[in-house]
């Protein structure tokens, strides 16, 4: 596109006015921005304000209803839902729609396989491009989507959530590719709730508030706190509950020197009723391995696990919920919810056997107790018959967590549990673990925020290399002390 601003840098997409709805509901009501080639503009809001809609209006997915989208350049995305075939190799995931063929149309497969390395490495992703998609971790299949767009030689690249899964050393990895592709004359779209890192690497931000554009700037003028002061409108202040003294109850569970297979190597810890203990851990430590051992996904091979003092075996996720034990996993899309189901559905999965009379669903009771969660949590949708899918990432967490407690657990096993929730929504969920704990549910918490753990949990295990490598509360739990348990490094 000719078009330069203020006679300078060239726009490589203008968005002017754009207005975009579902049904009766606005999601953009003019919204209006140019991105210029040589930048990374941030786009940051809330839970349900727009932000996927606008780059599925880019993409031309969703058709707006007023207003246009200027580009007459090539525009790679990664949308926010993976979209990956399962059954399909790596190599064949990057080239999905755009498969290289020679002569006579044949397939060049070891062509695709020597591109799809290369791009893989260069995001230093350590992933076999002849893998199967199933045999990989989650930050593996978000590297593989990230590289399927990186590949396509684009003028404008745009990311909704790409680092939600990824840990430090990715996200920095990542940066490096955005930056790199910024310093080539390109231009970046970056999507987060992850506030520092997007001031960190964007030079502006934009911010969506109800599908109104409220805020352009540079990002050298912004602290966190005052981004998400734009993001909800008002003033925030504190970010966690006050702290849960260390739980003095009685032990719920008790794991002693478990193990599963090569990811899980002896770990010991007790439960208490009213506490909330964290789980902190690099990577691959195997935080949740550990908990999906706990909930029957995953075969324990040793030790002993014990509810209420005795010793129990659990085979199945069926079978953790029966014994009480309730897990929000830290993939959303695998196991915890279902897109195709409205959200009472939804929520009511895992305990409908309270919503059954004579074989038949009570849906009046069904609705109630969904909307009883719906206003708790602040979930954003028009009501409990909105087909989960529709609601928007952040949102379908929350109903994530909502499914586990209407089931009534004595343990609840919180994987990343506010991974994609925005600032405001996520002292929601906090204050609700909180609560949860102090009405006597034992809480495990793995999160790799260390601000938040430290946040939330008064007692922390660390994990390294699968084994338990101790245990933090009172004036040890910090940072440093974290760190030096999970790296094994001495200060
Ligand atoms: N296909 C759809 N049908 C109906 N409503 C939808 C659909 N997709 C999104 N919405 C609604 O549009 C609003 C904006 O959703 P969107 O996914 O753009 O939010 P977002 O800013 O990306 O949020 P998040 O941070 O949670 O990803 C939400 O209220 C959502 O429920
Ligand atoms: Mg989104």
């Amino acid at each position: 596109m000719g078009t330069m601003d203020d006679g300078r840098r060239k726009i490589l997409l203008d968005i002017d006015a754009l207005k975009c709805s579902y049904g009766a509901d606005m999601v953009l009501d003019g919204v209006s921005f140019s991105l210029h080639a040589g930048e990374i503009l941030g786009l940051v809001g809330e839970n349900g304000a727009g932000k996927s809609t606008l780059v599925k209006c880019v993409m031309k997915l969703v058709k707006p209803c007023g207003g246009r989208v200027v580009c007459d350049c090539r525009v790679a995305a990664i949308h926010q839902e993976f979209n990956l075939v399962r059954d399909l190799r790596v190599y064949e995931n990057i080239f999905l729609g755009r498969e290289l063929r020679g002569r006579c149309g044949l397939l060049r497969r070891s062509r695709m396989r020597r591109l799809a390395a290369v791009e893989l490495e260069k995001l230093g992703a350590a992933v076999d491009p002849d893998a199967k998609l199933t045999d990989l971790s989650i930050s593996e299949r978000q590297m593989v989507e990230i590289a399927k767009a990186t590949i396509v030689d684009s003028a404008v690249l745009i990311m909704d959530e790409p680092s939600t899964l990824l840990n430090a050393e990715e996200t920095g990895r990542l940066f490096a590719v955005m930056r790199g592709f910024r310093d080539a004359g390109g231009a970046v779209i970056y999507i987060s709730h992850k506030l520092g890192e997007v001031l960190a690497v964007c030079d502006r931000v934009a911010v969506l508030r109800d599908g109104v554009l409220v805020d352009v700037s540079p990002s050298g003028a912004l602290t966190p706190v005052e981004l998400a002061g734009k993001m909800v409108g008002r003033e925030l202040t504190c970010l966690f509950p006050a702290k849960l003294p260390p739980a003095e109850g009685e032990w719920v569970m008790k794991a002693e020197d478990v193990r599963a297979g090569a990811a899980v190597r002896g770990v010991s810890f007790e439960l208490r009723r009213g506490g909330i203990l964290g789980i902190a851990g690099l990577a691959g430590s195997g935080r949740s391995e550990l908990a999906e051992t706990i909930c029957g996904i995953r075969r324990m091979t040793g030790g002993t696990l014990r509810l209420f003092g005795r010793a129990v075996k659990i085979t199945s996720a069926s079978d953790a919920a029966a014994h009480g034990i309730a897990f929000l996993t830290e993939d959303r899309q695998e196991s915890g919810i279902l897109g195709d189901f409205t959200v009472a559905e939804n929520v009511t999965l895992s305990s409908l056997r309270r919503y059954l009379s004579c074989g038949f669903i009570r849906f009046g009771r069904e609705n109630a107790a969904a909307a009883d969660y719906i206003g708790k949590f602040g979930v954003k949708c028009r009501g409990t018959g909105d087909l989960l899918r529709n609601l928007s990432g952040g949102n379908q967490q929350k109903v994530a967590i909502a499914k586990n407690l209407d089931n009534r657990p004595h343990v609840f096993i919180f994987d990343e549990p506010t991974r994609g929730v925005d600032v405001a929504a996520r002292r929601d969920i906090y204050d609700f673990i909180h609560d949860l704990a102090a009405s006597g549910v034992a809480c495990l918490m793995i999160c790799s925020d260390l601000e938040e753990l430290l946040g939330m949990c008064g007692r922390v295990m660390v994990m390294r290399e699968g084994r338990t490598a101790g245990f933090l509360s009172g004036g040890e739990l910090n940072e440093q002390e974290i760190i030096y348990l999970a790296t094994g490094v001495e200060r």
